[in-house]
């Protein structure tokens, strides 16, 4: 396993095609916390405990409240240089030659340009609600601040002190006017959308991918964890860029220990000096 930028960026020019595998260590210099690190509790809970639909359906106010914050802050972040840096990557070298999948829902990615076909987003967004009734289509784009006047951050709490939220302060679906709205998210034991899945496995099998960047996430979740296994297993190269190596990347070929707006702005694409 290598540390050496320049064979790193020598591949990356001579891919054909590139995947971008990416988790909350890429907007970890925004200040939005990781799952797993240190920002990972909101007051005294787990923030994965309350990603789930149990959760939602025993206290649905403290669910929205853990998302309103996380809206709030989402909203007052920036894209870092790593999310400006892959969006140019993804301009230059556009979808099927580059394909970024990232688990983050908080915006920061579209923020710096990066959309349409050359971003996949595993695990939704936090900016789309939808009815929590599954016979229930409702969706909808939503960034509102509150989304109820009860769910507002109070100035100065932006660290979420809780406070009881009646359900009649939650958002209702306006369609079928009997179900509350939740984030379009995916909790732990949903299923990720079926469609997305199939593009990219179609888009992986269709023509091997030569380089897999894996930026600043866990790889403890699944199917974004067997990304780069699938890409390594195909004859393709493996790069790790996370502000943690110790326990990652036995099967890589680059590792790079830093965070991932330094590693990705200042070596790993140097083309990309409009930021
Ligand atoms: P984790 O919190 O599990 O992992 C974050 C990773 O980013 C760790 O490997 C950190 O070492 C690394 N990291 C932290 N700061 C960094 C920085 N400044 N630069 C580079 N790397 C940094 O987050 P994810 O792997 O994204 O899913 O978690 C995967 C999924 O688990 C999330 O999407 C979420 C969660 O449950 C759902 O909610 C469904």
């Amino acid at each position: 396993m290598s540390k050496d930028l320049a064979s790193f960026h020598e591949a990356l020019l001579q891919s054909k095609r590139v995947l971008a595998v990416c988790g909350a260590g890429l907007s970890a210099s925004s200040g939005i916390p990781t799952f797993r690190g240190a920002g990972g509790m909101w007051r005294k809970h787990n923030a994965l405990e309350l990603a789930t639909p149990e959760a939602f359906r025993k206290d649905p106010g403290l669910v929205w409240q853990f998302y309103s914050l996380r809206r709030h802050n989402a909203l007052k972040a920036a894209p870092n240089a790593a999310h400006y840096a892959l969006a140019e990557f993804a301009r230059q070298r556009p979808f099927p030659e580059f394909l970024t999948l990232t688990q983050n829902v908080d915006g920061l990615s579209e923020g710096a340009g990066h959309k349409g076909k050359s971003v996949e987003f595993l695990h939704g967004s936090l900016f789309r609600v939808r009815c929590a009734r599954s016979w229930c289509r409702y969706e909808r784009f939503d960034i509102s601040d509150p989304i109820t006047p009860a769910l507002a951050v109070p100035e100065g709490e932006e660290d979420g002190a809780w406070r009881d939220v009646p359900i009649e302060g939650l958002p209702k679906c306006p369609e079928c006017r009997t179900g509350l709205l939740r984030p379009a998210v995916v909790w732990f034991g949903e299923e990720l959308d079926s469609q997305m899945l199939k593009r990219i496995q179609q888009h992986i099998a269709r023509d091997p991918v030569d380089l897999c960047i894996v930026i600043g996430t866990s790889g403890t979740v699944y199917p974004a964890a067997g990304y780069a296994s699938q890409v390594k297993a195909q004859g393709g190269k493996v790069a790790i860029v996370d502000i943690d190596c110790s326990v990652r990347g036995d099967d890589a070929d680059w590792l790079f220990e830093g965070d991932a707006a330094r590693v990705l702005y200042l070596s790993t694409f140097p083309l990309s000096d409009t930021c």
